[in-house]
């Protein structure tokens, strides 16, 4: 379930570069390119002419090129040339793609998914010590960039990442330690901006892990400072880490991308205050995706697959108090209308729907010059088509 209307981190900026590139979110495909001022521009990946993928084509002239027929599309998704027509012949209306709004910032590309007119739209995500550049950049700090595969769903992911109860068990190996599991009672920090949800976190102190082998001896009597660890998300998809450790900090910030049902890939940003030259670059992206490593069975093996909705139907504790906060947050957006279905393989085999773009609400004279129809329409034309045919037969 894909829910509309927010700023979604959909790729990291260091991504896109002079060609297109295609994005899958909740089975929808987007292409990301850039315009020659170099800003990036999200639109729906179907070319309306033959449904080919866009994200397979070319940026000429300031356009993304549909590789199959060459159609040329600007970044506000009109089609702007088609070259097998004469010279003069008018473009049809409908020869445009759904475009969403597009900002690059702090490493990552967001996309407005959603037809919310600009007015209403929420503000765009702030991270947490991070300036706005559209790089990942905080004083002090050096930051890499880096992605991981799971086959489970984007929720199942996004909990995973802000559980505090899971590090001593899960983690035992690297930051966990299973001699000490106890989560002290925290409080949720919520931050709200017109009644909107724009951050959940708390802040805990860990236990560090058990020196083993040669520390083990040396640091038998040594105090072991406790580890003050902040978690949380920032809605939709974006969690966040950090790890205030002896040597200095650890920022990890977390996109989990929902390709569909069934697979997730966080891209992910991992900041440090140590170490900071380019020689450790590679170690850090290694210790980070030896975290997901660690994560990876117990998450892709959680059943079911998809988070449950009725919230008793896990037990949830104390220390599962962000996740909890996830579920609500979610459960008020779907309750609000917002939820659109991912389509099923089978679905996305026949026929395609798009999320609808704010374009489609924003110009009434635009309202049927759509050649594939919006997710929620195509459910609707479906259930009246049905209607139809009950009607017929009865
Ligand atoms: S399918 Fe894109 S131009 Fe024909
Ligand atoms: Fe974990």
């Amino acid at each position: 379930m894909l829910i509309k209307n927010h700023w979604y981190a959909i790729e990291l900026g260091n991504k896109v570069g002079d060609e297109p590139v295609q994005v899958r979110v909740h089975g929808h495909d987007l292409v990301l390119w850039r315009s020659n001022d170099g800003t990036v521009n999200a639109q729906s990946d179907l070319c309306i002419h033959r449904g080919a993928s866009l994200g397979g084509g070319l940026v000429v002239d300031g356009c993304v090129q549909c590789p199959y027929h060459g159609w040329r599309f600007d970044s506000d998704g009109v089609c702007v040339e088609i070259p097998a027509n004469k010279a003069g012949l008018p473009i049809p209306k409908k020869a445009r793609v759904d475009s969403y709004p597009c900002v690059e910032r702090y490493g990552f590309v967001w996309a407005f998914l959603g037809d919310q007119p600009a007015d209403d739209r929420p503000p765009l995500t702030e991270l947490a010590g991070l300036d706005h550049s559209t790089e990942a950049r905080a004083e002090g700090y050096r930051a890499v960039f880096g992605e991981f595969t799971w086959q489970a769903s984007y929720d199942r992911v996004l909990e995973n990442a802000v559980d505090i109860a899971h590090t001593p068990f899960v983690h035992s190996g690297t930051f966990g330690n299973a001699d000490e599991p106890e989560i002290q009672d925290f409080d949720l920090d919520e931050v709200r901006e017109g009644g909107v949800l724009r951050q959940v976190s708390a802040t805990v102190l860990l236990n560090p892990p058990a020196p083993s082998g040669f520390w083990k001896v040396l640091r038998k009597n040594a105090e072991r400072p406790l580890v003050k660890t902040t978690t949380g998300f920032y809605p939709p998809n974006v969690s966040m880490l950090i790890v205030r450790l002896p040597l200095g900090e650890i920022r990890i910030f977390a996109a989990a991308v929902p390709i569909d049902e069934h697979t997730t890939v966080s891209k992910f940003i991992m900041m440090r205050t140590f170490f900071t030259g380019g020689w450790a670059d590679k170690d850090s992206i290694k210790r980070t995706t030896k975290i997901f490593l660690e994560d990876q069975p117990t998450v892709e093996g959680q059943r079911p697959e998809l988070l449950p909705f009725d919230l008793s139907a896990e037990l949830h504790v104390k220390s599962d108090a962000i996740q909890l906060a996830y579920r609500r947050w979610r459960q008020e957006q779907i309750d609000a209308g917002l939820g659109i279905p991912t389509p099923t393989d089978v679905q996305a085999r026949r026929s395609v729907a798009v999320i609808p773009s704010p374009a489609r609400s924003a110009d009434p004279e635009l309202a049927n010059a759509w050649v594939f129809p919006a997710v929620g329409d195509q459910a609707k034309a479906q259930s009246d088509r049905t209607e139809h045919m009950d009607g017929d037969v009865s």
